[in-house]
């Protein structure tokens, strides 16, 4: 057993003997450039290692920094799930405030942490803001300017069209285009007219994956279901927003220039866009849903 002075003794000799080392080497000019050297280099690397090791852990941060908790007062879920409803144009707010960015985001979150089968979620959202959603619909517009007559209008007959003499073809195509015109002049109408009120309209594409993990697409179609689902039911919890998905005009939203507009891969799909207004609070909920209509079930022992 050491006595407690041998052990202070010790202790003072530990502490002193680097600065005694230190101060008799110091004399020599080499060591001292080194030393300098030394301990402008150790602080360099002290610095970058110091700064490499913030923006690990601010990263990390971020990527798992928890939603701050919704201090709204939530419904109990299948009662959120009750509240979830299609809020279409006729109830949008004209010339009301927009949707914020925030709530769209926590739309997108909710999105986030819907169930997927295998490594890599497949869906992915395009968020058209005003400018963007105008630009969709022009290139909508477009694109049925070009390939109106590989699809099928309803060319209502129009009285002064039943002209015996003219060629039964011409006056079809007639009809046809006439018919197309009023279809176009309505959705032209409708940019600032039915989906004037929009604040957000949300392109919902399946990203179709590749390499040796593929899944089935049916999986990844209805997992992408489930991602606008759970948006859906988030705007549940505010009564201010309308949402609803639309299937889009079918033809464009399979065209290649819709691929462009979105930026798809060749083999993505796009299911539509989640259209994301506001209404009334106090709007009315009409729906009904019967177990005898609505659930189809069947119970096995
Ligand atoms: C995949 C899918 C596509 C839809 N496409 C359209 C559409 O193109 N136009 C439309 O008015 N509603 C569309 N809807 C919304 C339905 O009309 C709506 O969900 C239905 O009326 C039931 O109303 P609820 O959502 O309030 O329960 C679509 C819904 C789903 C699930």
């Amino acid at each position: 057993m050491e006595s407690a002075d041998e052990c202070a003794n010790n202790l003072i000799v530990l502490l002193l003997e680097p600065l005694a080392i230190y101060r008799s080497l110091s004399g020599s000019h080499y060591f001292h450039t080194m030393f300098v050297f030394e301990s402008w280099l150790s602080l360099v690397v002290t610095c970058l290692l110091t700064m490499a090791w913030w923006a690990f852990v601010f990263n990390k941060r971020q990527r798992t920094t928890p939603i701050p908790p919704c201090t709204q007062q939530i419904p109990p879920l299948l009662d959120c799930i009750r509240l979830r409803r299609s809020v279409f144009a006729k109830d949008w707010i004209y010339g009301g405030p927009p949707v914020s960015e925030g709530a769209m985001r926590r739309l997108l979150e909710a999105a986030m942490w819907a169930p997927f089968h295998g490594p890599v979620p497949p869906w992915r959202f395009v968020v058209l803001g005003r400018h963007a959603m105008i630009a969709m619909q022009q290139m909508t517009l477009a694109y049925y300017d070009t390939h109106w007559r590989s699809h099928v209008w309803s060319s209502e007959t129009d009285e002064d069209d039943d002209d015996d003499t003219e060629d039964l073809e011409k006056s079809r195509e007639r009809r046809e285009a006439a018919s197309y015109q009023r279809w176009r002049m309505k959705r032209e109408e409708e940019i600032t007219g039915r989906w004037g009120p929009v604040s957000y309209m949300v392109g919902i594409v399946m990203q179709r994956q590749a390499g040796s993990k593929r899944m089935d697409e049916w999986e990844e179609a209805a997992a992408t279901a489930c991602a606008v689902q759970n948006m859906h039911l988030q705007a549940s919890v505010d009564p201010t927003l309308a949402c609803y998905w639309s299937s889009w005009h079918d033809a464009a939203r399979d065209s290649e220039e819709m691929r462009q507009f979105l930026g798809m891969g060749r083999e993505d799909k796009c299911l539509g866009f989640f259209m994301v207004a506001s209404c009334r609070p106090d709007l009315k909920d009409l729906r009904q849903r019967k177990v005898a209509t609505h659930l189809k079930v069947e119970w096995r022992e």
